[in-house]
């Protein structure tokens, strides 16, 4: 497997591992949970999408995405769709990150308007996942061959600022520690 192929893959990997840990704080606002939701955890959480999957992952996709167009496969209006869904995913991480920062710095949001919005992101983004996983992931290494792959990283490092996974390749900042800890001690309990 090329190493950006086996990135992809991790990527997708570590994503649901923070959906599942965004989705575990956000059921703590509801009003039987037995704990507050630690809005660290949720705010570096959504801050890692904004600063990894859409700086890097998605735009690799589209280089890949769109040269997926260029063949003769059915998947077309899937392709299609999940790059504009690049796009949606975008603009709705730029906007809850900036919904739960206010809420953080002690500004007055609803708690009803930050589920919501948390829960209809986790959904956007867990649908568009699953549908890479399902139907697009599995044609890459039919469809490429070790040239072909040669020439999407030439691509991607021109046009992707590369660079390295902020939290799970190594840690860039110190918010990200409890974030990580987190994760591993949830993965520790299943
Ligand atoms: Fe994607
Ligand atoms: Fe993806």
């Amino acid at each position: 497997m090329h190493p950006i192929q086996h990135q992809l893959h991790s990527d997708h990997h570590h994503m649901q591992l923070l959906l599942s840990c965004l989705s575990q704080e956000i059921d703590c606002f509801d009003f039987d949970s037995q704990r507050s939701p630690d809005m660290e955890i949720v705010v570096s959480a959504l801050d890692y999408f904004h600063v990894y999957p859409d700086k890097w992952h998605h735009p690799a996709e589209d280089v890949i995405f769109k040269r997926l167009l260029d063949k003769k496969l059915d998947e077309k209006v899937i392709l299609k769709k999940l790059l504009r869904e690049h796009e949606k995913i975008s603009l709705e991480t730029v906007k809850i990150n900036q919904l739960f920062q206010t809420a953080a710095d002690d500004c007055i949001v609803s708690v009803t308007d930050l589920v919501n919005n948390a829960r209809e992101f986790i959904s956007l983004q867990r649908a568009h996942l699953n549908t890479e996983n399902e139907f697009i992931y599995p044609l890459l290494s039919e469809i490429f061959d070790a040239d072909e792959w040669k020439a999407i990283e030439t691509e991607i490092k021109a046009e992707v600022k590369i660079h390295d996974d902020p939290l799970f390749n190594k840690i860039s900042k110190k918010e990200y520690k409890h974030l990580y800890n987190y994760i591993i001690d949830s993965e520790k309990q299943k």
